[in-house]
């Protein structure tokens, strides 16, 4: 049903969002030429630990896929008892495509949920992507989307890029479905708040671990190899991701309830990715990254 509505959407969307005007501060992809034959592109945005209660994650991951707890807890051993790492990504996808062709930038923005044990192997970990919001301006990322799973039409603030600045060090993102942005004081459906950090108590090993995981929903029995990468030059040097604290306020459809999450830590980076859509995963069996 919403997959249909934020197909619908994309229609009347343009109009509404000038996405002529908009121009992403995004650094261009530097690893289309190294990857021919993948899809590639650069996620930029804030991505971070969000502790559920574990019970909330049980009531969103399918009951028939058990949750690597052992593996969570050693690659988070600073969550509290009880608690589960949902990954919040609020990015935006930007020079994204397969050479000669590109799609134009979007974002999205969603709970994901690592460490879900999809082949029942007791040790493979995969991340389950429930709903997930995406521009309602671009047709293709929704259609890529609705195929692994629910997928739900979305604006954001700001309109052209992951974070703006509202202070020092200090960076806000406000998603809202598309339906209720065309109502007036329509409320997000996500609205965080960020601010860069000494220290936070994950490390960035804990980061590539679970934005490496194969994705899957409850769409296709499919599973999508993104590879997320750390070694290019949009995540060093200069562009080095920042450690961050902040806050994080969730209602449905991307929480069950509305929730304010304080505390929540992360880092404020970009990203080269390689993305292998359609993959059998059986053939992801004990996937592991290598280093980078
Ligand atoms: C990521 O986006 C921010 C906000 O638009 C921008 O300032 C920054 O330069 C971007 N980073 C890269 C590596 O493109
Ligand atoms: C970056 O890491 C990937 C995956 O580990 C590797 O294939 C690639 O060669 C690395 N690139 C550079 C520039 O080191």
């Amino acid at each position: 049903m919403r997959s249909t509505f934020a197909l619908f959407a994309s229609l009347f969307a343009p109009a509404l969002a000038s996405p002529l005007i908009c121009r992403s501060h995004t650094q261009p992809n530097p690893i289309t030429e190294d990857y021919p034959k993948d899809v590639t592109g650069v996620i930029n945005g804030t991505t971070a630990i969000v502790p559920i209660p574990y019970a909330v994650a049980r009531s969103i991951v399918p009951s028939k896929y058990p949750i690597l707890t052992a593996a969570y807890e050693q690659v988070f051993p600073t969550l509290g008892d009880g608690l589960y790492p949902a990954v919040l990504e609020a990015v935006q996808d930007h020079d994204v495509g397969l050479p000669p062709f590109k799609i134009p930038d979007f974002t999205r923005v969603a709970l994901k949920f690592p460490f879900v044990d999809r082949l029942n192997d007791g040790a493979s970990a995969f991340k389950y992507t429930p709903p997930q919001l995406v521009s309602a301006t671009n047709l293709i990322a929704l259609l890529g989307s609705t195929i692994y799973g629910d997928t739900v039409a979305g604006t954001f603030a700001p309109p052209c890029d992951a974070y703006a600045s509202s202070g020092p060090s200090e960076t806000y993102m406000r998603a809202y479905t598309f339906a209720e942005s065309l109502l007036p004081n329509a409320k997000p459906v996500a609205d965080m708040s960020f601010r860069t950090a000494a220290s936070i108590p994950y490390t960035i090993d804990a980061f590539i671990n679970v934005l490496n995981q194969p994705l899957f929903g409850d769409g296709i029995p499919l599973c999508d190899n993104y590879i997320t990468l750390f070694n290019a030059t949009v995540t060093t040097a200069k562009y080095a991701p920042v450690p961050v604290e902040g806050t994080l306020v969730v209602r449905p459809p991307l929480y069950p309830n509305e929730e304010t999450f304080g505390h929540v830590y992360g880092f404020r980076m970009a990203n080269a990715f390689v993305e292998r859509n359609g993959v059998i995963c059986e053939s992801l069996k004990g996937y592991s990254r290598r280093r980078c």
